[in-house]
């Protein structure tokens, strides 16, 4: 069996610059495909390697000189693996101990490569139990995310360890960072290794999402019926669509901070002491501060300005921006009624899972005012929660692991907003206090620098902009090869991962998310849960 796979023998090679080695004379060098798997066994290690590059050569120069003619198929074969030869570059990437036992105390598993093959060392093509021991064998934290180009193995995700450090999923429009991000989603959700809160701008996590393929795919409400919750700002639009989410948000005006509307600088284009002279109005009426100031008359706040040092013209552009585009905000009330609220942070510290739809608001001006809002909460919760913890050292007192789903991330991310809101503050340090971002964005150039080094896994679909590709590679060793690969990249369902959920960075193709998947990750795919949203509503007819 394993000679069939064998492909020939390492021949010359360096640490630096990787391995070359000579291929038998009976498989065809067209076989031989860059970016393809293969294994090299060494004397005490077996080296996982990448094919960089195929070569051509032959033994004697003189043969070249003297070519056989076309019909001379006899002396070609005679020739082949013996005096004309194809040869291929192969980088290694991870070495493992070929027995563990005996390896001197060295951890199991794969390792970065320090050394390399001796001379005459057997290349195989790796095959699944070469990936298994790769990236893992199946398991309860270990999820498929899809299979390398040229092989039907999985390539596996650690779970555990991609909930440990925020993440960023990236790609241009239409790339699949959706489907991908669904996919994720589902795998944490399954394993039960974190709970997720995913602000869903465009309504497409919760219920059926329509694909550019023109059929509807499953939202992750109806593949996990009882650990997913469907939160919505905008009864209106669930209604029209036929779903039922199990709960309305409003917010008060008394929720609402100096900061977010910091946030908010570049669509309400405020300018800089915009924010002081709110300050002013804040240190004056507290929490209701907002609901002061949109109701000053100009007189009252002139009144208010000569009083407290505040400039006028800049308070009243504020107010009069503030007046025009929350007040029509129909999820805003005057002062919080926070039981929907309360609710959604109650189930994410028992594990649940919640999808907070933003139904026709999907201007990014209500989805950050909302998306920092409640994050700012649920930060400051998950900072007490983690402080009791270390003082009573009661495993039930520890704060549950809990990832945040933003798209458009670089909007809350970016150099100047990654200093002030709390996704700065949760994707640069939260992860000491159980909380992650998964960033999925198709501008990474956009988000500070800071942010994307401290990035654990980075999932990345075609990207076209140099700045962009840039980006992805902020704070990754060697990179110039890996650029190469992403530049290769199919413009749809194609991406590279890499980082700390994976062993070694590599290009996968993604898994499809269909019929075949939910039947795979979801217990209820063959039940109720294949019915759309609107035969939900008859099912449980009372539910209205
Ligand atoms: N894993 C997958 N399984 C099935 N179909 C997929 C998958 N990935 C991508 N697709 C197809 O590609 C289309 C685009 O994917 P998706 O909506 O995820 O792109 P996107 O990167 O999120 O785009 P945008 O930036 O515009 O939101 C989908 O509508 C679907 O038809
Ligand atoms: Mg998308």
């Amino acid at each position: 069996m394993e000679q069939e796979r064998r492909l020939g023998i390492v021949v010359r090679g360096s640490l630096s610059a990787g391995l070359e080695a000579r291929l038998d004379g009976a498989g065809s060098v067209e076989d031989m495909r860059v970016g393809k798997f293969v294994k090299v066994r060494g004397e005490k290690h077996d080296f996982f390697c990448l094919i960089t590059d195929v070569l051509l050569h032959a033994a004697n120069e003189n043969v070249l000189a003297a070519p056989p003619l076309e019909d001379e198929q006899f002396l070609r074969q005679v020739l082949a693996g013996t005096t004309t030869f194809g040869m291929i570059q192969v980088q290694p990437m991870l070495m493992l101990a070929r027995d563990p036992a005996a390896d001197e105390g060295e951890a199991e598993g794969p390792r970065p490569v320090k050394t390399i093959p001796t001379h005459f060392s057997t290349v195989f093509v790796a095959d699944e139990a070469d990936f298994e021991r790769v990236f893992g064998a199946p398991g309860e934290d270990r999820f498929e995310l899809g299979t390398p180009l040229d092989m039907e193995v999985p390539i596996r995700l650690n779970l555990r360890r991609f909930v440990e450090r925020s993440n960023g999923v990236f790609g241009k429009s239409g790339t699949g960072k959706s489907f991908l991000t669904r996919l994720l989603l589902c795998g944490v959700i399954k394993s039960g290794v974190a709970a997720n809160l995913v602000f869903d701008m465009h309504s497409e996590y919760g219920w059926d999402s329509h694909t550019e393929d023109r059929h509807f795919v499953k939202g992750l409400k109806q593949l996990f019926p009882a650990r997913v919750t469907v939160y919505t700002l905008d009864m209106e639009s669930a209604r029209k669509r036929g779903v039922r989410p199990d709960g309305e948000i409003t917010i008060g005006y008394d929720e609402i901070d100096v900061d977010d509307v910091a946030l908010l600088h570049e669509e309400l284009r405020l300018n800089p002491t915009a924010v002081e002279s709110a300050n002013l109005v804040v240190e004056e009426y507290k929490g209701d501060w907002l609901r002061r100031l949109m109701e000053m008359d100009g007189e009252g706040l002139r009144a208010f300005c000569t009083a407290h040092g505040a400039n006028v013209e800049s308070l009243s552009a504020l107010r009069r921006k503030l007046v025009a585009h929350l007040k029509p905000l129909p999820f805003l009330r005057e002062r919080a009624e926070g039981r929907a609220l309360d609710q959604v942070i109650a189930r994410l510290r028992q594990g649940e899972h919640v999808v907070l739809e933003f139904g026709q608001h999907r201007r990014l001006l209500p989805y950050m005012l909302v998306a920092n809002i409640i994050t700012r909460r649920v930060h400051g919760l998950w900072i007490n929660q983690m402080e009791r913890f270390l003082q009573s050292k009661d495993e039930a007192d520890r704060p549950t692991p809990l990832m945040i789903t933003i798209e458009e991330a670089h909007r809350f991310l970016d150099h100047e907003a990654a200093r002030q809101t709390s996704f700065g503050t949760i994707a640069r340090e939260m992860r000491k206090f159980n909380v992650t971002l998964l960033i999925v964005d198709q501008r990474p150039s956009g988000i500070d620098d800071e942010v994307l080094s401290q990035l654990g896994t980075r999932i990345t679909a075609q990207l076209n902009d140099d700045q962009d590709i840039d980006a992805i590679f902020t704070g990754v060793s060697g990179s110039s090869k890996l650029r190469q690969t992403l530049a290769s990249l199919d413009s749809r369902e194609q991406a590279m991962i890499l980082g700390h959920a994976v062993p070694m960075p590599v290009v996968f193709q993604a898994r499809k998310y269909d019929t075949a998947f939910y039947a795979a990750i979801s217990p209820f795919a063959e039940e109720r849960e294949l019915v759309t949203a609107r035969a939900y509503e008859e099912l449980f007819p009372d539910a209205e």
